[in-house]
């Protein structure tokens, strides 16, 4: 008898369990996009081979790896992301996702997946079940996307992008709000009366000129912004990608979209600038550049 009482309270739980995740109907997602129960399943069993040791069963980012991890994994269940191509704070397009899952994030835990076709699709159908406030229902729009401007430098005028760059950069963007300097402080002044027609006074130069602010975001531990000349960078490959990234910014990070705050022409300047900062990283450059900081008066 009491084995049979405990049975009654087995049974609906062996139902759940049998049902979970175990999807019977299809899910209507933004931009219109319906999906089959039985992509979504297959969506469920490629993630748990492939993501969720970090991103977790419940899709919140604490998979059995995740612990101390840094930057944590992504929490799905939150509906936003970082390096999607879109205006900041809308949704991703599926090419975002597969992007991201098929190139990784550069220097994260987050590697290149060798996923394609079917399950590509499906995993990425997958993740948007964690956040159903965010992706489910008819009524929900995927995010708004720019063609890239043309380059109006290419690789004839490369030097001189760079030169605007530096000083846009530096002034016009004032990206030293969170990124580091690196430029000495009479170059900047300089650039400043080329610009503004002043020079800056010695107490104008913030005091974390040279340093990284770091930024609360919104995903719950410190965001880096990184020094172009030292760490390697999520979502970049080349000038136009780069491009792209100031286009929209990095949601939910701080790093806001620079799309119409400043000219399409400062914006690849900046790009070939910020590229010319990378290419720096373990070159003696770097180091006669740093000291030349450093040592400044
Ligand atoms: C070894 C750990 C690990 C595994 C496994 C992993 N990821 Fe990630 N993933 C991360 C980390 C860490 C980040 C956050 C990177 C950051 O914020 O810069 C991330 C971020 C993401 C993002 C967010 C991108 C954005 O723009 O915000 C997506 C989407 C994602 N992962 C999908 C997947 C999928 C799909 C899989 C399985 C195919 C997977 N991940 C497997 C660690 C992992
Ligand atoms: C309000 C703070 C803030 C400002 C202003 C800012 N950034 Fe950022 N930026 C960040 C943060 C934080 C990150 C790191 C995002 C992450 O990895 O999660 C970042 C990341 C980046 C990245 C790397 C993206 C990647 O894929 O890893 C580039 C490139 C970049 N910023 C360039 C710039 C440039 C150029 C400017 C000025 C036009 C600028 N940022 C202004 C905060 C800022």
């Amino acid at each position: 008898m009491k084995n049979l009482k405990n049975l009654v309270y087995l049974f609906p739980l062996v139902l759940i369990g049998c049902s979970k995740g175990d999807f019977r109907e299809s899910k209507t997602f933004a931009g219109g996009k319906i999906v089959s129960a039985s992509t979504l399943n297959l969506g469920q069993a490629t993630y748990t081979e492939y993501c969720v040791s970090c991103h977790g069963v419940k899709g919140d980012g604490q998979g059995t790896s995740a612990k101390g991890m840094y930057p944590p994994p992504r929490n799905f269940t939150q509906g936003i992301y970082k390096f999607a191509n879109v205006v900041s704070g809308e949704l991703p397009h599926d090419e975002d996702f597969a992007r991201i899952i098929k190139h990784g994030l550069n220097g994260t835990p987050m590697l290149p997946w060798d996923i394609t076709g079917e399950k590509l699709d499906a995993v990425i159908q997958y993740i948007k079940t964690f956040a159903p406030q965010t992706w489910e229902g008819s009524d929900k729009v995927l995010g708004t996307k720019f063609e890239l401007p043309a380059d109006p430098f290419g690789d004839v005028y490369r030097h001189q992008a760079i030169e605007k760059g530096r000083k846009a950069y530096h002034i016009t963007a004032a990206c030293t709000q969170c990124h580091r300097g690196y430029e000495v402080k009479e170059d900047i002044s300089k650039f400043n009366q080329e610009i503004n027609k002043v020079p800056l006074k010695p107490e104008e130069f913030a005091e974390d000129l040279y340093t990284l602010k770091l930024q609360d975001g919104d995903y719950n531990y410190k965001v880096v912004p990184p020094d172009f000349t030292f760490h390697p960078l999520r979502s970049i490959t080349d000038v136009p990608s780069i491009v792209q990234r100031l286009m929209y910014g990095v949601n939910g990070s701080g790093m806001p979209g620079w799309k119409d705050v400043v000219s399409d022409e400062d914006l690849w300047a900046i790009a070939y600038y910020v590229q010319y900062l990378r290419e720096m990283k373990d070159t003696p450059a770097r180091y006669e550049l740093i000291n030349k900081i450093e040592n400044q008066k």
